[in-house]
C-alpha cells in the first residue's frame, strides 16, 4: 500500500530550533519540504537514524496539525521507525507527551504546537523535539537538527493513503507498529497517584465551584476526564473546553490580558472560588481565587510550602528551582524548609539535569510554567490539581491561602512589563548601552537603596559543567529588590523586551498593596536606566502582568 520514496530537496537556512523548538507561522511550515526538511533533521540527528526507534507524536489541535501528523507518520515509516504512539486525532499536550515518553521508555517524541501563540491559517505552527528523560532537546541535540538541516540533499517518505488516527488502535505498516493510543489516560493516571482524588471530590461536594477555562485549546480533553469524569465535578465548570483549529479566534496564552473572560468572571460578585486556565499546549497554567490573582512567582513558592500535605509530595522535597527572572518568594521557603534553590536561566530546559539528579522535586517560572519531577516539562493541569488538593485540606479561600504565606514568608512584590513588536536593533542597542554601564551601577544609590550585583546572568550547569552566558541583565539592591532586563526568545515578530520589577517587604501593613502601586518608584527606574524610550520610542509596555 505504502512505496518508500527517497525525494530530493534543498535546505533552508531558517530552521534553528529555538528553546521551545521551531516556532514559525503556518504558512512558513506549509511551503513544500519544509515540514518534511525538519523532520527528516530531527531524524538524522538520531545516533544511527531513526531506524528501530520509538517515538511518540501528538499536537494540540491547531491547524496544521492533523495534515503533519500525517506528513510524519509517513516519514517514520519511511526512515523505518520500530514504535510510532500517536494520540487519537492527532492530540496530545506537552505534559502528555513527556508522561507517555517516560513511562514506556521512548526514545523521544515530537509535539505539533507553537505553545501559546494564535493558532488558525494565519497563526503560528511549531514542531518540537523531546527526548528519551521526556523533557525539551538539549542545546546539544538542537545544534546538531539545525546542522543537518543545513546539510539535507534528500528525505524519506512513505506514499500513500492517509492512516486513519480517530480510533484507538494498533497496525503494523512495513518495519513500523503504529499505535493509535488514548491522549489522556497515562496523563490522567499519572495525576491520580501523585493527588489526593478522594480529598478534591469531596471538595467540588461541599458546594466549592470553579471555573476552568481549556481556551479552545488541548487542555479542554484532560479537563473533562480529570475534573468531571474522575472528580464528579458538574460539566458547567468548564469553559471553552473543545479544541478548535484557531482557539475560537483567541490568543491561547492564560494570563490576565489573553483569558480576559476567565479573569471577568473570576472579578464579578458572583465569582467562584477557584478559577484557572492553561495555555495551546497545555504546559502553562494562571490560577485565580475571587477577585485574586495569584501571581506565578508565589504560586511555585506556595506549592512547595504546602507540598507535604499532597500524596506525591509527602517524603519531603530534595530542592527546588527558580529561572533568574522569577520572584525570590520560592527561596524564602527553601530557607524554612532548609533545602537548596537552584537559579536558572529563562527556559523550562534547565530544569531538565537538576531533575534527572534527583537535586529538586519542584520548580518553577514566572512565566505561568510550574512543575515537578513528574514528567519533564512544565505542567498546567498539575499545578492547577495541586492547588485544588491544598485548598482541600487547608479549608480555605485562595486569597487567604496566599495572604497567610506573605504573614509567614514576607511578600516579593512583583510584576512583568512587556514591550513587544519593538525594533530588533534598538532593542539590542538598549541591551548593549545598559550592560556597557553596569560596572557604574554596583554600589550607587538609588531610592535609598543600595545595588549589590550589576550583571548579565551566567549559568553554569551544576550537572554538566555547561556555561550558558548573557541570560539577563540583573540589577540587585541591598533590601532584595530587583531588575531584571531580557531580550525574549520566544516572539515572531520583532523583539519583545522583558523588564522584571521585584520588591521585598514582612512589613504587616505593606503586604495588601496593588504591586503596580507599591513598585510605582521602582517601575519609574527601570525606565530611567533603560533608557527605553530614547532606545525604542516606547513610553509603555504592551503587556503587564
Ligand atoms: C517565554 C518565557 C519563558 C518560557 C518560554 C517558553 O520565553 O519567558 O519563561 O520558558 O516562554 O514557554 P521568552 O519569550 O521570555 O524567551
Ligand atoms: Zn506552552
Amino acid at each position: 500500500m505504502f512505496q518508500i520514496k527517497r525525494i530530493e530537496t534543498e535546505p533552508f537556512d531558517d530552521q534553528k530550533p529555538g528553546t521551545s523548538g521551531l516556532r514559525k507561522p503556518v504558512r512558513t511550515f506549509m511551503k513544500p519540504h519544509y515540514l518534511e526538511n525538519f523532520i527528516q533533521s530531527i531524524f538524522d540527528s538520531m545516533d544511527g537514524g531513526a531506524e528501530g526507534k520509538s517515538l511518540v507524536i501528538g499536537g494540540d489541535g491547531r491547524f496544521y496539525n492533523n495534515r503533519a501528523i500525517q506528513t510524519i507518520i509517513k516519514m517514520a515509516i519511511a526512515n523505518r521507525v520500530k514504535r510510532l504512539l500517536v494520540g487519537r486525532d492527532g492530540f496530545l499536550s506537552t505534559p502528555a507527551t513527556s508522561c507517555i515518553i517516560r513511562k514506556y521508555g521512548l526514545s523521544g517524541g515530537i509535539i505539533l504546537s507553537a505553545s501559546h501563540n494564535p493558532g488558525g491559517e494565519e497563526g503560528d505552527f511549531g514542531v518540537k523535539f523531546n527526548i528519551e528523560n521526556g523533557g525539551p532537546a538539549p542545546q546539544k541535540v538542537t545544534d546538531k537538527i539545525f546542522e543537518k538541516s543545513l546539510e539535507i540533499k534528500r528525505f524519506f517518505m512513505a506514499e500513500g493513503p492517509d492512516f486513519p488516527i480517530d480510533a484507538i488502535k494498533t497496525e503494523k505498516v512495513m518495519d513500523t507498529t503504529i499505535e493509535v493510543i488514548d491522549p489522556v489516560k497515562d496523563y490522567c493516571d499519572l495525576m491520580e497517584g501523585l493527588f489526593d482524588f478522594d480529598r478534591i471530590r469531596g471538595l467540588f461536594r461541599s458546594g466549592f465551584r470553579m471555573a476552568y477555562d481549556g481556551l479552545h485549546a488541548i487542555t479542554g480533553i484532560y479537563a473533562r476526564e480529570l475534573f468531571v469524569n474522575r472528580l464528579g465535578a458538574p460539566d458547567s465548570f468548564l469553559r471553552n473546553c473543545d479544541p478548535l483549529p484557531d482557539f475560537g479566534g483567541g490568543h491561547p496564552d492564560p494570563n490576565l490580558k489573553y483569558a480576559r473572560e476567565l479573569v471577568d468572571i473570576m472579578y464579578s460578585e458572583d465569582a467562584p472560588d477557584f478559577g484557572a486556565a492553561s495555555d495551546g499546549d497545555g504546559d502553562r497554567n494562571m490560577i485565580l481565587g475571587k477577585k485574586f490573582f495569584v501571581t506565578p512567582s508565589d504560586s511555585v513558592a506556595i506549592i512547595s510550602a504546602h507540598s507535604r500535605n499532597v500524596p506525591g509530595y509527602r517524603d519531603g522535597l530534595s530542592g527546588v528551582a527558580r529561572s533568574m527572572p522569577t520572584s525570590c518568594a520560592l527561596d524564602q521557603v527553601a530557607r524554612e524548609l532548609g533545602i537548596k534553590c537552584y537559579e536558572t536561566p529563562t527556559g523550562w530546559k534547565f530544569f531538565g539535569n537538576l531533575l534527572d539528579k534527583g537535586l529538586i522535586t519542584i520548580c518553577g517560572e514566572e512565566s505561568f510554567g510550574t512543575g515537578s519531577n513528574h514528567i519533564r516539562e512544565k505542567d498546567g493541569l498539575w499545578a492547577v490539581l495541586f492547588w485544588l488538593n491544598i485548598l482541600s485540606v487547608e479549608k480555605t479561600s485562595v486569597s487567604e491561602l496566599v495572604k497567610g504565606h506573605w504573614q509567614k514568608y514576607g511578600r516579593n512584590y512583583y510584576t512583568r512589563h512587556d514591550f513587544e513588536g519593538v525594533s530588533t536593533d534598538g532593542a539590542k542597542r538598549m541591551m548593549e548601552s545598559l550592560e556597557g554601564r553596569l560596572s557604574t551601577l554596583a554600589g550607587m544609590e538609588f531610592l535609598e537603596k543600595k545595588v549589590t550585583i550589576a550583571d548579565n546572568f551566567s549559568y553554569k550547569d551544576p550537572v554538566d559543567g555547561s556555561i550558558s552566558k548573557n541570560q539577563g541583565i540583573r540589577i540587585i539592591f541591598d533590601d532584595g529588590s530587583r531588575l531584571i532586563y531580557r531580550l525574549s526568545g520566544t516572539g515572531t515578530k520583532g523583539a519583545t523586551i522583558r523588564i522584571y520589577i521585584e520588591g521585598y517587604t514582612k512589613k504587616e501593613r505593606e503586604l495588601y498593596q496593588d504591586p503596580q502601586v507599591y513598585l510605582k518608584d521602582m517601575i519609574a527606574l527601570s525606565r530611567e536606566l533603560s533608557e527605553i524610550e530614547k532606545f525604542t520610542g516606547r513610553k509603555e509596555p504592551t503587556v503587564i502582568t
